[in-house]
């Protein structure tokens, strides 16, 4: 083979091992094996040469032509091989990593607390039910014997939203509207909600917070009924030891009305900071629904009675959870809520 073969060869020798990928290496093809490539341009020499070297130069022009064909061959399976392990490597999954996370919501404690309260009445046969928060004067006052002259009824304490409309500020209209619903007792219902009201924030005062109702009617229907169901209650939510005290107190729509504590739950009744040294703490009021609520309902007080109450659904949890200001129940800080 002759040195300018020989200068070929090596030129596409390298040429076909810098190729470093399949175009390039097609591109190194076209030039030494294409049809106007540089073995074709040899080739092409073949038919001046003088008989004699044509053969031994032809033989050696295809054997050339064979290992360059061959090479470029070898050069794409590695080629190949490598793309094929880069992408591998790429998308391989190491299935010894953790695993990550995904954040999972959680129940906002009051939201937790209402279902802890609601599932004490659902137990003892109470139906839930919930009423609008935009109410009109007559559900939230005037059938609940609050009458205009009544101080709770002064706008500096509500939300007016137009004339005779407003939110409501307690759950009780709830007794008035299931009462007018049902037509009839029995009636054995709680309607927790939000309930409105223009206080000043402070650690214990939010203008929008929580009640759950309770209303129930039948015949002979007393004040044991009511004392038997809350002191279950308050036995259910903060431990068989709790003990209940029952207060007379004052509320237009029901007669007697009464106050109920519970015994401390930090200090068990010795007088702490959180009950003020008392030893109970106020978590509800209670009463027996006033006649003339009945009769406003369209109930007959000769004929039935009942009781009501009305649990503060905020206070509660912040006894449960140790919860020293209402604001943190509605700032919704993940950093609070995350802890429950
Ligand atoms: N509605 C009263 C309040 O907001 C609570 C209550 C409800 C009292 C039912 C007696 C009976 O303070």
């Amino acid at each position: 083979m002759n040195e300018e073969l020989e200068k070929l060869e090596a030129n596409a020798v390298a040429a076909i091992q810098a190729a470093d990928s399949n175009s390039e290496l097609q591109d190194v093809k076209v030039r030494f094996l294409g049809k106007k490539g540089e073995i074709g341009k040899q080739m092409a020499t073949l038919k001046e040469m003088p008989h004699s070297q044509r053969k031994a130069f032809g033989k050696a022009l295809n054997e050339l032509k064979g290992r360059l064909i061959n090479a470029t061959e070898e050069k794409k399976k590695e080629l190949e091989e490598k793309a094929l392990k880069k992408k591998i490597s790429a998308e391989s999954l190491d299935i010894t990593l953790p695993g990550f996370r995904f954040p999972t919501g959680r129940l906002h404690p009051l939201t937790r607390v209402w279902h802890e309260i609601t599932d004490v009445f659902i137990a003892m046969g109470f139906d839930v039910v919930e009423g609008p928060e935009i109410e009109t004067e007559w559900y939230n006052f005037e059938a609940l014997n609050l009458h205009s002259e009544h101080p709770a009824r002064d706008e500096q304490d509500s939300f007016y939203l137009g004339e005779n409309r407003l939110l409501r500020t307690q759950t009780s209209p709830v007794q008035i509207r299931v009462m007018e619903k049902m037509g009839a007792p029995p009636v054995q219902i709680v309607a927790p909600g939000r309930v409105f009201r223009r206080d000043a924030t402070d650690a214990s005062h939010s203008p929008v917070f929580h009640q759950i109702e309770g209303l129930v009617v039948d015949k002979d229907i007393t004040m044991g009924h009511l004392k038997a169901t809350l002191e279950a209650f308050n036995k259910e939510i903060f431990g068989k030891d709790i003990l209940s005290r029952f207060r007379p107190d004052y509320f237009p729509f029901t007669e007697p009305s009464c106050e109920v504590a519970i015994s401390c739950i930090i200090c068990g009744g010795e007088g702490c900071g959180l009950c003020k040294r008392t030893g109970w703490i106020e978590i509800l009021g209670a009463g027996m629904v006033h006649p003339q609520v009945l009769k406003n309902a369209g109930f007959d007080p000769k004929k039935y009675s009942g009781f009501a109450f009305g649990i503060g659904i905020d206070r509660v949890a912040m006894l449960k959870y140790s919860i020293d200001d209402i604001r943190l129940l509605y700032e919704n800080d993940m950093r609070f809520l995350k802890q429950f």
